[in-house]
């Protein structure tokens, strides 16, 4: 099987609850345009209660369990995130808070993660990402070291609804390549 043809399966999660969300557009805008092999599933985060860890037990609740799942069978994760306050949104944080028990052996313990925002303003949510940083590095996740994707002015690249901005979706494309090589590389070859 050659690099093209392996499916890598990313798991895209939005840091906006708002039903029309720029962040939540661009990962549908991205997954509408995504080459062969690469398949992109999006979640968002209605249905996560805020972490509280007496309820962090097993059998657990149904909603942090399919979360978990959901991360674990994904090959990388790709998150799209406004700025709330110069940082992450706090439905994003506490999602992450959720997925990142148990401690060092999480289901984003080494996983791949490719992460882009976006605001109205010129700085493009850009302060989010480096919140956003950290706290993946708490939980041993592999953060896809490339150019910061950044995508400033969101409300005016959005026509009826969708993204539509090509520059921006051409530089995430270039991301989601880097977040399939890391993948790649790190599969053990099937000799024939
Ligand atoms: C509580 C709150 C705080 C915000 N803080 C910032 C901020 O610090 N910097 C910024 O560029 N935009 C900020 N914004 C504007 C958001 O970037 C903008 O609402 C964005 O479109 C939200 O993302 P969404 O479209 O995915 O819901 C803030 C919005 C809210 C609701």
């Amino acid at each position: 099987m050659t690099e093209q043809t392996e499916t890598v399966r990313l798991l895209g999660i939005s840091g906006s609850l708002r039903a029309a969300s720029f962040s939540t557009a661009i990962l549908r805008a991205v997954q509408a345009r995504l080459t062969l092999g690469t398949e992109l599933q999006l979640m968002t985060l209605e249905t996560i209660p805020l972490y509280n860890e007496d309820q962090d037990c097993k059998p657990g609740l149904p909603a942090i369990a399919a979360l978990r799942s959901l991360i674990a069978a994904s090959d990388a994760v790709l998150i799209a995130t406004p700025e709330y306050n110069h940082g992450l949104p706090g439905v994003l944080k506490n999602a992450l808070d959720w997925a990142s028990r148990p401690a060092f052996e999480s289901c984003f313990r080494a996983k791949p993660v490719l992460i882009l925002s976006s605001a109205t303003a010129f700085t493009g949510g850009v302060r989010a990402q480096y919140q956003l940083r950290e706290t993946l590095a708490s939980m041993q996740a592999d953060v896809i070291s490339t150019r910061e994707i950044v995508i400033p002015s969101v409300d005016r690249k959005i026509i009826d609804g969708q993204f539509q901005d090509e520059d921006s979706l051409a530089f995430i494309a270039a991301g989601i390549d880097r977040l399939r090589q890391q993948v790649l590389s790190r599969r053990v070859p099937v000799l024939s």
